[in-house]
C-alpha cells in the first residue's frame, strides 16, 4: 500500500509534495520520491528509507517548477531501494510515473516492451507503466495513459507527468483508491484525501476503470473506454488527523475495516478467480522439495502465532504434514528434531521479531527450509528466508494485529491448497470447493463489516465484567486464543482462550456472573461437543457470547447473545471469526476509555529477546 501525490498549481511543488507525502506516510515507508518539472526538464528525487532522507536528499538542491508528481512506498515488487523507488520515467525522462497498486501481469509486458528496446532500470511491476505511454504515446498524454491502462491486470492508481505537458497530470485507477482535491487555482490527486486537506477540503472520489485529466482549473473524467463522465464534487468534514485514519477513530478500526481490501490484495497474482490454479512466486521450493516435506515446524509469536495454529489444522489435514507447534521464544531452545526434510514456517507481520528471527536462524542452522510469511516487504525475515510469501496488508500501524492475522491465514490456506495438489494428498472436489470458498471470504467479511451493532450492544454490557474466557474447538481454538490476547492487549482484562473440550478439566471453576465465556460456535466437526461445553458453562450461571452462523437456530436455545456470522467451510472459519472478536476487544478497550492503537506496555514490533 503506497502513497501517491500530484500537484499543479502556481506554487512550487516540491514542499506541497513533500508535506503531502509526509501525511501519506502510514501507507508505507520503505523509500520515498518526487519528480517536478523545472523549466522543460524533469527532475526527479528519490531516496531509500524514511521520508526524511528524501527531504536531507534535497535539502540543499530541492527542484524548483509549479507541477509534480510524489510517492511513498511500500515494496511489493523489488526491495526497497533508489532504483525500484518511484517515480519511474520511461527512456528518454520525458515522462514519470507514480503508481500504488498491484500490476499482475508485467512481467508479460516488461518483455514485449523489451523486445521492443525498450530498456528498464528496475525490478518494478510500476516501470511497465511508464514504458507502456511512452509507446502509445503521439502528443496526446490522456489517450497514451488511457491505451496504457487497458493493457494492465491487477490494481493501480497512477499519475503520469510529461515534459512535453506542463500544464497538465493523467491518472488512472482500478481497484487502488485515488482522490482529486480541487483547489482554486491548484489542484491536487493523492491516494487519500490526508495530503492535501490543508489546502482544500473539496474532493472528487475516483471511481474504478477511470481516467482523470487535471490542469489548474478544473479537473476532467472519462472512463478506460474513453466515455466522458460527470462527477459529483464532495467537501469534507474532517480535520487532518481523523482524514490520516481515513475518518475512523483509531488506527485498530480502520484496519480491522481494511480487511476485505487486504484479503483481496492478498491473493491477487495468486489466484485469480475461485476456479484458476494457485501460483505462489517467492515460494522458494521445488514441487520436489515440497514432496519431500515431513514436517513442518512453526515459527511465530503472538498473533501469528496464533495464525499458524488456526492453519494447522489445514496442513496436516489437507496437505498431510505434521505440524510442530510452539512459540519462537520456546522453540530454539528445546532441541528441536529438525533436519532438511523440516519446513519452517515463518510467520510475522514486521519480519523483525527478534524471537522469531532467532528461532528462524536456529532452525536453518538445522538443516530447514524456511518459508517467510511476511507484511514488511524487505524486512529482515524476508530477506534471511529461502522463500517469502508477503501479506498485502499494507503497514500495520495499530499494535493490535488485526488485517495481519487474516491475511497470514489467507496466505497458509493459498499454501496448503498449493502443497494439497503438488503432494496430491486432496481430491480434486475438497480442492475445488476451498478454493470456492477461499475467493468468497473478502466479499463475505465485508457483509460481516457492513453491519455489527451487535458487537458494539455486547462490547457496552460487558466492558466492565471481571473477566472472559474464549473457548473453540478445532482451527477456532486459534480464534480463542486470538480473542483472549485482543482484550488482554488493549482492553486490560484479564481472559484466557481455552480448547472448550478443557473446561471440565479445571477452568470451568473460573465460571460465574462475572466471567463471560465466548464460544466459537460456527458449523465444523465437533459442533454438537462444543454445544455440551456451552450448556456445562450455561448450568454454572457463566453468560455465553457465542459467535455462530447466520443460518445456525440450535444455538439460540443456548446463548445468552448471538454474533451472527457468514457460513463458511471449518478450515476457513477462523478468517471470519477474527473480524468479530476483532471489534469486540475494541469496543470493549473504547467503553473503558483506552488509548487504543497504542496500549500500555507494548510495541508494535518486539525487536528484543
Ligand atoms: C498482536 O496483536 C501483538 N501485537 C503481538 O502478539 C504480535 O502479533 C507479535 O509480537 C508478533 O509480531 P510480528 O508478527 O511482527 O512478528
Amino acid at each position: 500500500m503506497c502513497g501517491i501525490v500530484g500537484y499543479i498549481g502556481e506554487k512550487n511543488a516540491c514542499p506541497i509534495l513533500i508535506e503531502g507525502l509526509r501525511r501519506l506516510e502510514y501507507r508505507g515507508y520503505d523509500s520515498a520520491g518526487i519528480a517536478v518539472l523545472s523549466g522543460d526538464k524533469i527532475d526527479v528525487k528519490k531516496a531509500t528509507g524514511k521520508l526524511a532522507a528524501l527531504e536531507s536528499a534535497i535539502e540543499s538542491c530541492a527542484p524548483e517548477g509549479k507541477i509534480g508528481v510524489g510517492h511513498t512506498r511500500w515494496a511489493t515488487h523489488g526491495r526497497p531501494s533508489d532504483e525500484n523507488a518511484h517515480p519511474h520515467t520511461d527512456c528518454i525522462g520525458n515522462l514519470v510515473v507514480v503508481h500504488n497498486g498491484i500490476i499482475e501481469n508485467y512481467l508479460r509486458l516488461k518483455e514485449e516492451l523489451i523486445g521492443k528496446g525498450h530498456e528498464f532500470s528496475s525490478e518494478t511491476d510500476t516501470e511497465v507503466i511508464a514504458h507502456l505511454v511512452e509507446e502509445a504515446y503521439n502528443g496526446d498524454l490522456v489517450e497514451a495513459v488511457r491505451k496504457a491502462a487497458l493493457m494492465l491486470e491487477g490494481s493501480f492508481a497512477f499519475v503520469v507527468m510529461s515534459s512535453d505537458k506542463p500544464d497538465l497530470l493523467v491518472a488512472a485507477r482500478r481497484h487502488s483508491p485515488l482522490v482529486v482535491g480541487i483547489g482554486s487555482g491548484e489542484n491536487f490527486l493523492a491516494s487519500d484525501i490526508p495530503a492535501f486537506l490543508p489546502f482544500t477540503k473539496k474532493v472528487y472520489f475516483v471511481d474504478d476503470d477511470m481516467i482523470v485529466a487535471l490542469d489548474r482549473s478544473s479537473a476532467s473524467f472519462m472512463t478506460l473506454d474513453g466515455k466522458s463522465v460527470e462527477k459529483e464534487l464532495f467537501e469534507v468534514t474532517w480535520n487532518a488527523e481523523m482524514a490520516e485514519r481515513g475518518g475512523y477513530e483509531h488506527f485498530m478500526l480502520k484496519e480491522i475495516h481494511e480487511q476485505p481490501v487486504a484479503l483481496r490484495e492478498t491473493m491477487r497474482g495468486r489466484m485469480s478467480s475461485e476456479n484458476s490454479k494457485i501460483t505462489l512466486e517467492g515460494i522458494g521450493l521445488t514441487d520436489e522439495d515440497i514432496r519431500r516435506i515431513n514436517k513442518a515446524v512453526v515459527v511465530a509469536c503472538g498473533t501469528a502465532y496464533h495464525a499458524a495454529l488456526a492453519g494447522r489444522y489445514m496442513l496436516e489435514s489437507l496437505a498431510r504434514i505434521p505440524v510442530e507447534m510452539d512459540v519462537a521464544s520456546e522453540l530454539r531452545y528445546r532441541e528441536p528434531v529438525i533436519d532438511d526434510r523440516t519446513l519452517a514456517l515463518v510467520i510475522t507481520q514486521s519480519g523483525e521479531t527478534a524471537d522469531t528471527l532467532a528461532a528462524m536462524r536456529e532452525a536453518k542452522r538445522r538443516g530447514a527450509k524456511t518459508l517467510a510469511i511476511v507484511n514488511a516487504v524487505g524486512s529482515s525475515a524476508a530477506r534471511e528466508a529461502d522463500g517469502v510469501l508477503y501479506t498485502y496488508a499494507g503497514p500495520e500501524i495499530a499494535v493490535a494485529s488485526t488485517k495481519a492475522y487474516t491475511t497470514q491465514m489467507m496466505v497458509i490456506a493459498l499454501i496448503t491448497l498449493y502443497f494439497g495438489r503438488i503432494r496430491g494428498t486432496i481430491s480434486p472436489d475438497r480442492d475445488a470447493e476451498l478454493r470456492r470458498r477461499l475467493w468468497s471470504i473478502p466479499e463475505q467479511v465485508d457483509l460481516f463489516l457492513s453491519d455489527y451493532e451487535a458487537v458494539i450492544n455486547i462490547a457496552e454490557k460487558y466492558h466492565n465484567i471481571g473477566g472472559f474466557m474464549y473457548i473453540g474447538r478445532g482451527p477456532n481454538l486459534a480464534s480463542a486464543l486470538e480473542g483472549a490476547l485482543k482484550i488482554k492487549e488493549i482492553a486490560y482484562i484479564h481472559a484466557e482462550g481455552y480448547a472448550a473440550g478443557e473446561m471440565k478439566h479445571g477452568p470451568i471453576a473460573m465460571i460465574d456472573p462475572n466471567m463471560a465465556t465466548v464460544a466459537f460456535a460456527t458449523a465444523g466437526r465437533t459442533y454438537e461437543k462444543l454445544i455440551s461445553n456451552i450448556q456445562e458453562i450455561k448450568a454454572r450461571s457463566g453468560d455465553i457470547i457465542a459467535i455462530a452462523g447466520r443460518r445456525d437456530e440450535i444455538i439460540n436455545n443456548y446463548a445468552d447473545h448471538i454474533i451472527r456470522v457468514p457460513e463458511t467451510d471449518e478450515m476457513l472459519s477462523p478468517i471470519i471469526n477474527a473480524i468479530p472478536l476483532q471489534l469486540l476487544a475494541y469496543y470493549v478497550a473504547k467503553f473503558r476509555g483506552h488509548e487504543i492503537d497504542k496500549p500500555r506496555n507494548l510495541a508494535k514490533s518486539v525487536t528484543v529477546e
